[in-house]
C-alpha cells in the first residue's frame, strides 16, 4: 500500500528541463491540473473557478489518485512519476513530465490537495499554504484526486497587479478548457464560473461530435473530414469548407500526440492549404490532429509546454498541406466519407440541427445528444433581413456583423470570443453545384450567370467564374513544364514608361516564364510575339501592359515565395471575361462546364465566391408565402 511511484528528479535531470514561469496566471493553472487529471488516467473532469481563477481553482477528477507518501511527495519540486531520467526525456508520452506544476501552484496559493486510490479504504487530505504543508489528515472521497488552490498569486502581488479583468482570466480558462476537451473528445468535462456552469461536455465518440459539443452544430456540419499518414505521421481531423471564413487565425486547433501546441510550421501549412481558395487575411476554422514518433517530436522546449520542435518538420509540413489541400479540392465528397453523426439518408423531418444556434458552450452536452440523431433537413435558413445575400456580389463571404448580435450574446453565457461565428446556411447552400447540370435563365447586368435548380436561384459572376478556370489551368501548365506559348500571326510592337522601361527590361525572364514571348525593341519598346495560350491572342497586348501596369517597383520580385503564384493569379484576373460583357449562351454553357472541371470551382483564386444562392424558401418568405 505505501508503495511510491513519485520520486524527486536528480539535479541534472531537472536542469536539463526547459524551466520558467508555470503558473503565470489562472488558465496555465488550470491548464496543468486538468493535465495531471488527463495523464492519471481520468474519464471524468470538473472544473470550478471563482472570480476567473483567482479566488478559486478546483478541479475534480476520478484518474488513479495518490497514495499517502506519493501525495506528499506530489507538491515538492522535481517530483514526478512521469519519468525517471534524461533518457526519458526524448520519448515523452505524457502531458507532464517536469514535477513542477503542482509545487508552482502551491507556491502561490492556499492549496487542499485530497486523494485517494480505488485500492486504498480511506484517501489523505493535505492542507498547505505558500508551498508548505500546514496539516496532513485522512479523509473520505471517491477514488480520484480534487484540488483546490484559493487566492492565487496571494503571496506575489507584483504577479497579480498584472492580472487582466476577471472575465479575460475566465474566458482563457474557458479556452484552456475548450482546447484540453477537443484533445480528449472521450473524456467528460464541466467547468462551473461563479457557480454558473459554463461548460458541460459529456463523452464524445468522436471529435467531430466534440466540436459540435464545442462550438455548435453549426460550425460541425461545415466540417470536412481529412486524414493522411506516411511512416511515422498520421494527420487527422477536421476543415472547414472554403465557402467559409474568419477575420481571425483563433478557430485553428493544432494538436500533437494530444496536446494542444502553437506551431508556426503547421499554421503555415494549414494557411497555404487554404490558399486562393479563401480572401486573403480571412482564416479557416481547422482542427489538426498530429500523430507521429514521440522519438521524432520534443516538448521539453517552452515551460508552458505548448511549443514542440519536430525532428522533421519539412515531412510533417508536407503531409498536413496535402491532406486539405487534397481535401479542399474535392469537397463534394465530404457526405460520404463523414462520420454519419447527423446521418444523411433519413427523411427531412426536424429542423433542429439548423435551428438558430443556441447550443452554446453551455449547453452543448444535452443539446447534442438531441441532435446527434437528427436527420439534417434539406433547406431550413431563416431569412435573414440584413440584406446579406444582396451585397454578398462584393463582399466576400457570408458571415454575421462582426459585431455579436444582441440575441446571440443574450443567449451565451460567456463570450468566448466566438461573437463571429459564421451563420452557416443550409446544407443545399453548403453543397457544391454542379452548374452546368442547372437550368440556365439568362445573364443579368451584364455580368452575371442566372442559374435555376428545384430549390432556388444561383448567380454565377462570370469574371470570378473565369478567373478561377484560367487560374488552374495556367498553375497546372506552369507545373508540368511551362505556360504553353501561342505565336502571333504578326508580332506587335508595345511601347513602355520611359521611367520603368529599365525595371520591365530586366523582368523578361519572368515574363518568359508566365508566357509571354517578347524582346527588347530599342530602350522603351517590347515586341511580343507570342502570348499564353490559354488567353486569345488578340487581347496578348493588352495583357501584357497590364501585367506591366501591376508589376512592382522592383519588377516582379520573383525572388519571394509565391511570386509566381501571385502573377498568374493576376494574370488570370486581367485576361479574364469582365462583369459588363454580354455573353451568349454557347459561351455561358461552355463557361460553366468548364468551371466543373475546375478544382476550387466555387471561389476564384482571390477567394471571393463565385456564386451566390437565393433559397427558394428564402425567396417565398420575403413574399410572406
Ligand atoms: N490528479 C492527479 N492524479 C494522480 N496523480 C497526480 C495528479 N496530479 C498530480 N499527480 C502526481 O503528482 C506528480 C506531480 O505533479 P506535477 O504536475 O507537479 O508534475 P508532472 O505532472 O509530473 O510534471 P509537470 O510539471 O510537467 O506537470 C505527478 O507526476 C503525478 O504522479
Ligand atoms: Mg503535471
Amino acid at each position: 500500500m505505501a508503495e511510491r511511484f513519485i520520486h524527486i528528479l536528480p539535479e541534472q535531470v531537472a536542469s536539463q528541463i526547459a524551466a520558467g514561469e508555470v503558473v503565470e496566471r489562472p488558465a496555465s493553472a488550470v491548464k496543468e491540473l486538468v493535465e495531471n487529471s488527463l495523464d492519471a488516467g481520468s474519464r471524468s473532469i470538473a472544473v470550478e473557478i471563482e472570480r476567473g481563477g483567482l479566488g478559486l481553482i478546483s478541479v475534480v477528477d476520478d484518474g488513479c489518485g495518490m497514495g499517502r507518501e506519493d501525495a506528499i511527495l506530489s507538491v515538492r519540486r522535481h517530483a514526478t512519476s512521469k519519468i525517471r531520467g534524461a533518457s526519458d526525456l526524448v520519448a515523452i508520452r505524457t502531458l507532464g513530465f517536469r514535477g513542477e506544476a503542482l509545487a508552482s501552484i502551491a507556491s502561490v496559493s492556499h492549496l487542499a490537495l485530497k486523494t485517494r486510490r480505488p485500492e486504498d479504504p480511506g484517501g489523505v487530505e493535505l492542507l498547505l499554504s505558500g508551498g508548505d504543508i500546514q496539516e496532513e489528515r485522512a479523509c473520505a472521497i471517491a477514488a480520484g484526486t480534487r484540488i483546490e488552490a484559493r487566492d492565487l498569486f496571494f503571496n506575489t502581488p507584483a504577479r497579480l497587479k498584472f492580472m487582466k479583468s476577471e472575465a479575460a482570466e475566465k474566458s482563457a480558462v474557458a479556452e484552456v478548457i475548450q482546447r484540453l476537451a477537443l484533445a480528449n473528445h472521450s473524456i467528460s468535462f464541466t467547468l462551473t464560473a461563479d457557480g454558473r456552469e459554463l461548460l458541460s461536455l459529456t463523452r464524445a465518440s468522436n471529435s467531430l461530435e466534440r466540436i459540435r459539443q464545442v462550438f455548435g452544430p453549426k460550425l460541425a456540419a461545415a466540417m470536412l473530414p481529412f486524414e493522411a499518414s506516411r511512416p511515422g505521421i498520421r494527420v487527422s481531423g477536421f476543415a472547414i469548407t472554403s465557402q467559409e471564413s474568419f477575420a481571425s487565425a483563433r478557430m485553428i486547433f493544432a494538436f500533437v500526440n494530444g496536446r494542444w501546441v502553437r506551431d508556426k510550421m503547421l499554421a503555415r501549412a494549414i494557411a497555404q492549404a487554404y490558399e486562393t481558395t479563401i480572401p486573403r487575411g480571412r482564416h479557416p476554422a481547422v482542427f489538426l490532429f498530429v500523430e507521429i514518433r514521440h522519438e521524432d517530436v520534443d516538448v521539453n522546449v517552452h515551460p508552458m509546454k505548448t511549443e514542440v520542435r519536430f525532428r522533421n518538420p519539412g515531412a510533417l509540413f508536407e503531409v498536413v498541406y496535402h491532406a486539405l489541400r487534397e481535401r479542399l479540392a474535392d469537397q463534394t465528397s465530404r457526405r460520404e466519407s463523414r462520420p454519419s453523426l447527423s446521418g444523411g439518408s433519413a427523411p427531412a423531418a426536424s429542423g433542429s440541427a439548423l435551428e438558430p444556434d443556441t447550443a452554446g458552450a453551455a449547453q452543448g452536452a444535452s443539446a447534442v445528444a438531441a441532435q446527434s440523431e437528427a436527420p439534417r433537413p434539406p433547406e431550413a435558413t431563416a431569412y435573414r433581413p440584413t440584406g446579406d445575400t444582396v451585397d454578398a456580389v462584393d463582399r466576400p463571404l457570408r458571415l454575421v456583423a462582426d459585431s455579436p448580435s444582441a440575441t446571440f450574446a443574450s443567449q451565451r453565457p460567456l463570450n468566448l470570443g466566438y461573437a463571429n461565428r459564421p451563420e452557416l446556411d443550409s446544407p443545399r447552400e453548403r453543397a457544391i453545384p454542379v452548374y452546368s447540370e442547372l437550368r440556365i435563365l439568362g445573364q443579368v447586368f451584364a455580368g452575371y450567370i442566372a442559374l435555376e435548380d428545384e430549390d432556388g436561384i444561383l448567380l454565377v459572376d462570370q469574371h470570378a467564374a473565369h478567373e478561377r478556370v484560367t487560374f488552374e489551368k495556367l498553375r497546372a501548365e506552369f507545373k508540368n513544364g511551362g505556360i504553353q506559348v501561342q505565336a502571333m500571326l504578326a508580332p506587335v510592337t508595345v511601347e513602355l514608361n520611359p521611367a520603368r522601361a529599365s525595371a520591365v527590361q530586366a523582368s523578361l525572364s519572368e515574363l518568359h516564364a508566365i508566357g509571354f514571348d517578347v524582346e527588347p525593341f530599342g530602350p522603351a519598346t517590347l515586341v511580343l510575339k507570342g502570348v499564353p495560350a490559354v488567353f486569345a491572342a488578340e487581347g496578348g497586348a493588352r495583357l501584357l501592359s497590364d501585367m506591366i501596369d501591376g508589376m512592382g517597383e522592383s519588377g516582379f520580385r520573383p525572388g519571394r515565395d509565391g511570386a509566381f503564384e501571385d502573377l498568374l493569379k493576376q494574370m488570370a484576373c486581367h485576361g479574364s471575361v469582365r462583369v459588363g460583357r454580354a455573353l451568349e449562351e454557347r459561351e455561358m454553357r461552355e463557361l460553366l462546364a468548364q468551371l466543373d472541371r475546375t478544382e476550387f470551382k466555387t471561389n476564384c483564386p482571390h477567394g471571393r465566391p463565385v456564386h451566390i444562392r437565393f433559397a427558394r424558401g428564402q425567396i417565398e418568405r420575403m413574399f410572406r408565402r
